[in-house]
């Protein structure tokens, strides 16, 4: 190891350390490095290492070989990539409050490539893109959005695509083909408890697909959700109260991207859809209104350090929180689907 990579590493671990002290948390530029830091380290090693990416070579020292890679860069370390908001499933805790969304409809191919274009202007390198849904596999178009994001990948504009389906579809061969590229991996969410026949059979065709064409996919047995709470309006946190329900949430750097707007939970956008009301300042990053590769950077500083979201206090308090059944079924509040 050289002499940088080594003072690399021991400024990660010291940075590490600073986070049980509640030290960094006061000062937003060490926030800033602690969180996208942690964050992205703790990423890598687990899609890499154990879920989605068997197939690759991992390396051990994921924060110096990152450290090199994005350096001088606008990175987005995770991003979701939001492809529709409709679905086969209604889930009464679903993170992203599909069931109590308003507007549900599904983007174009050309919206969403037009939206990442514009983004790709100001940000040099996304290392892991989420497209899903709602339903991923429902979006028509949804081919031409994966071709879409294969070609980025080989420009390495993108690390790593990992797809996330309820597995109630089985896709066209165009879709299957767009499975067989390296850098793409899929998780099949296990809902089987409430899966009907039709659903269980699609979903045991799609397994056997990847299975038989040995490609990266995960999907994981009696696992437990958590309850962040319906949509119910806000509860009136204060402010103590929204830091540690943001800090202990497990959606917390689940950064979205929605209709060209990045906001830094997927309920944040709800709260737009369902009541029109928008974050405040710092809280989504419109890919419209970004002026220069400089704005973009500063504003990605400032949108990684924040310690809560006004949309935190649309979800339970983080002692409140409980485990539940995944998907358990509720009805829409929509009835155009
Ligand atoms: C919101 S879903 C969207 C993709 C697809 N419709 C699905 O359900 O797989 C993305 C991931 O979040 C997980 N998820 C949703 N709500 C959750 C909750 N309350 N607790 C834990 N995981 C949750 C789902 O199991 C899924 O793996
Ligand atoms: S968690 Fe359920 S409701 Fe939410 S997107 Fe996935 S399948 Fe649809
Ligand atoms: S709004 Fe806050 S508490 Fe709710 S899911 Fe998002 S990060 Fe978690």
């Amino acid at each position: 190891m050289s002499l940088y990579d080594f003072v690399l590493k021991k400024y990660f671990q010291v940075m590490n350390n600073l986070s049980g002290r509640g030290f960094a948390d006061n000062i937003p530029c060490l926030r800033y490095f602690r969180d996208f830091w942690l964050h992205i380290v703790e990423k890598e090693n687990a899609e890499l290492r154990e879920r989605y990416y068997s197939g690759q070579i991992i390396e051990d020292e994921a924060f110096v070989r990152l450290a090199k890679k994005f350096k001088n860069k606008n990175v987005i370390p995770f991003m979701d990539l939001c492809v529709g908001t409709k679905c086969t499933l209604n889930c009464r805790d679903c993170t992203q409050w599909l069931p109590y969304l308003k507007n549900r409809e599904m983007f174009s191919a050309k919206r969403i490539i037009d939206d990442l274009e514009k983004l790709f202007k100001y940000v040099d390198y996304i290392h892991f893109i989420s497209p899903l849904g709602g339903e991923p596999f429902l979006n028509p178009e949804i081919a031409e959005i994966l071709e879409y994001l294969i070609e980025m990948s080989n420009k390495g504009k993108i690390g790593y695509i990992r797809l996330v389906t309820n597995g109630t579809i089985f896709p066209k061969d165009n879709v299957l083909k767009c499975f067989h590229h390296q850098n793409i991996g899929i998780l099949v969410s296990n809902y089987d408890g409430v899966l009907n026949n039709a659903a269980m059979n699609n979903k045991k065709q799609l397994i056997d697909y990847f299975k038989n064409n040995k490609l990266n996919y995960f999907s994981p047995e009696g696992f437990k959700w958590f309850d962040l709470g319906i949509y119910n309006g806000k509860y009136g946190k204060k402010k103590n109260e929204l830091i540690d329900t943001f800090k202990t949430c497990f959606a917390h750097n689940c950064t979205g991207f929605y209709d060209g707007v990045l906001y830094r939970c997927a309920r944040s956008y709800a709260v737009v859809n369902i009541d029109g009301i928008k974050p405040a300042g710092e809280q989504c990053i419109d890919i419209g209104a970004i002026k220069s590769k400089k704005d973009m950077k500063s504003k990605l500083r400032k949108f990684y350090s924040l310690r809560y979201l006004d949309a935190c206090d649309y979800c339970v308090n983080n002692n409140k929180r409980c485990q539940v059944e995944p998907a358990v079924q509720v009805e829409s509040r929509v009835h155009n689907l």
